[in-house]
């Protein structure tokens, strides 16, 4: 009988029927992933270490002991350590009054609260080790780093058996990590949504597969539907990994001004630019993205400064449901959700037509 093209080393690896990971922000996106057979990773970069112990319990309580993926995000050229106030001294004038008058021009209101975004890992090294701690503690079954080499605490994971997984814009990024020792590495491609380099998924996964062994690769950016993932195997990875896919879904807590706008958006209303955290990154468009593309806009700063001061801008259109205002991180992909489908189905969807590209193209039923 003929292998199970979708049974690969990474369904082995992580105990899993099928090799699609759904990295996400929410925890019933997450579960309903996990409880349909795939994997998910939630992303934590922007939780306190205690937010992260409570979430952490709260998959387990509904998984039935299956595994699950934490992301955090390691960049090693952000400061080591010191406060939001210190951090905030650093953003120039010129750069502040710019802001301004973004938030004059589009009439852009206050944040309602507390800017959640200053809690994020990647403004100092000291706050993402606070995080990595609870992790470690947790023993949480795989760690992924969405930025930054995750190599300095293979030592500490070994130990209490947990896996780590790297991900990459760049094939260099991809030996180092693979020469480190990591468990995989996820091949990320410019079409992805948040932060992402400048290769294509297609130049970058062949290319990290070709140097990788027998350390799974799994491809992402732009994988939204089972063509995508028929096609990800033929490159040869082990498995996808994919965020803008689950935003739309059924459990997703992402704002419905938002998901609307995605389920309308085309890759043509995605923008790629450092304007928002200091490192390149995909979002929809929106008026901060489009201000900061015209040539009168200061050069962007360096990470963490640019985020510090775009954080307002994007807090307070989310806290007041401006839908003028409101962007996401958003993949090429985007154009291929359309409708607000439960996360199972969309798990079950994207083998289904994985498994039709893969008979179309071998006229063989897998
Ligand atoms: C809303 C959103 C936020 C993201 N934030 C992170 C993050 O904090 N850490 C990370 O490693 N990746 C993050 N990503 C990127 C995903 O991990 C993933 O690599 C990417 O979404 C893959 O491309 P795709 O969106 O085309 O599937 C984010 C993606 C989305 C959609």
């Amino acid at each position: 009988m003929a292998k199970d093209p979708l049974r690969t080393k990474l369904c082995d690896m992580l105990e899993i029927e099928y090799p699609i990971i759904s990295f996400t922000h929410c925890k019933d996106v997450a579960v309903s992933v996990i409880n349909s057979g795939a994997f998910a990773v939630l992303g934590e970069a922007m939780h306190t270490p205690d937010e992260i112990a409570a979430d952490i319990k709260w998959i387990r309580d509904r998984v039935d002991g299956k595994p699950f993926g934490v992301d955090l995000v390691l960049p090693a050229s952000v400061p080591l350590s010191g406060t939001l106030e210190d951090l905030e001294k650093k953003i120039p004038d010129t750069h502040r009054a710019f802001a301004q008058q973004i938030k004059e021009k589009y009439d852009v209101p206050d944040p309602k609260g507390p800017i959640a975004l200053h809690q994020w890992g990647g403004l100092n090294q000291e706050m993402a080790r606070g995080q990595l701690e609870v992790l470690l503690e947790e023993r949480v079954p795989v760690i992924c780093s969405g930025l930054g080499s995750p190599a300095f605490i293979l030592d500490a994971a070994r130990e209490r058996g947990i896996k780590i997984f790297g991900l990459i814009g760049k094939t260099r990024q991809a030996k180092r990590q693979i020469e480190a020792g990591v468990d995989a590495v996820i091949a990320q491609g410019y079409d992805a949504a948040g932060h992402t380099g400048a290769m294509g998924t297609f130049s970058i996964v062949p290319e990290v597969v070709s140097i990788a062994g027998d350390i799974p690769v799994i491809a992402a950016g732009g994988i939204t539907t089972g063509r995508h993932l028929a096609a990800a195997l033929c490159l040869g990875a082990a498995g996808v990994w994919t965020g803008t896919l689950w935003l739309a879904s059924r459990e997703s807590d992402v704002d419905m001004i938002v998901k609307e706008k995605l389920l309308a958006a085309t890759a043509d209303d995605t923008s790629y630019s450092r304007c928002i955290s200091g490192m390149t990154m995909r979002t929809l468009k929106c008026p901060w993205t489009e201000e900061w593309s015209k040539p009168e806009a200061p050069p962007v700063l360096p990470a963490p400064y640019q985020m510090l001061l775009s954080s307002e801008y994007i807090q307070g259109a989310n806290d007041n449901r401006r839908e003028d205002l409101m962007t996401e991180a958003a993949g090429q992909g985007v154009g291929f959700v359309t409708s607000m489908k439960p996360a199972r189905q969309i798990v079950f969807d994207l083998v289904e037509e994985a498994l039709t590209a893969i008979e179309d193209v071998t006229g063989e039923l897998p």
